[in-house]
């Protein structure tokens, strides 16, 4: 009994060392940019004037900058309008309305989730849809 104990033990140990050293050659772990949220600007969030570029990254990067389902979504609709991939990328888009902008952000459109007054306020969405409408 006592053998078959310590032979278990034995084997368990032996399969952990060996999942060690799988573990050890496996190449660091990347995190995606998009996961990568940068910090939100301090302050505060009702004010307006924020930067709409950072906004944009902190409150829609996660789907909508390098690898994010937003911009996978979009670069595949892009491409099948004859565009470029990088199109599939909010921030290279000309043109795009900041009205335009605003409204998908509040009602959401196919695969996206309308974004509430909590996800985005008002003053972020205005600095937001200003930084992304390039056609006005
Ligand atoms: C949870 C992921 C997610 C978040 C967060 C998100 N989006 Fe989206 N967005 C998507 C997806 C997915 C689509 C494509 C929807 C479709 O066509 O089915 C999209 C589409 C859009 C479009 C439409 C583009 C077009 O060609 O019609 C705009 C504009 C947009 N998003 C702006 C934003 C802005 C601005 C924010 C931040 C305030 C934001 N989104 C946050 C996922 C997201």
């Amino acid at each position: 009994m006592t053998r078959t104990l310590s032979r278990m033990v034995l084997v368990a140990g032996l399969a952990m060392a060996g999942g060690g050293a799988v573990l050890a050659d496996a190449p660091p772990m990347m995190m995606p940019p998009y996961i990568l949220r940068p910090e939100p600007p301090a302050g505060d969030r009702l004010k307006a004037g924020g930067d709409g570029k950072v906004l944009f990254e902190v409150h829609c990067g996660y789907c909508h900058l390098v690898g994010g389902m937003g911009t996978n979504l979009l670069t595949k609709q892009r491409m099948m309008m004859g565009e470029t991939p990088d199109k599939g990328l909010l921030a290279n888009r000309t043109d795009l309305t900041a009205d335009y902008v605003k409204s998908v952000v509040r009602m959401g459109k196919g695969a996206m989730p309308a974004q509430t007054k909590v996800d985005v306020t008002e003053a972020e969405l205005e600095a937001v849809s200003k930084y992304l409408g390039k056609a006005g």
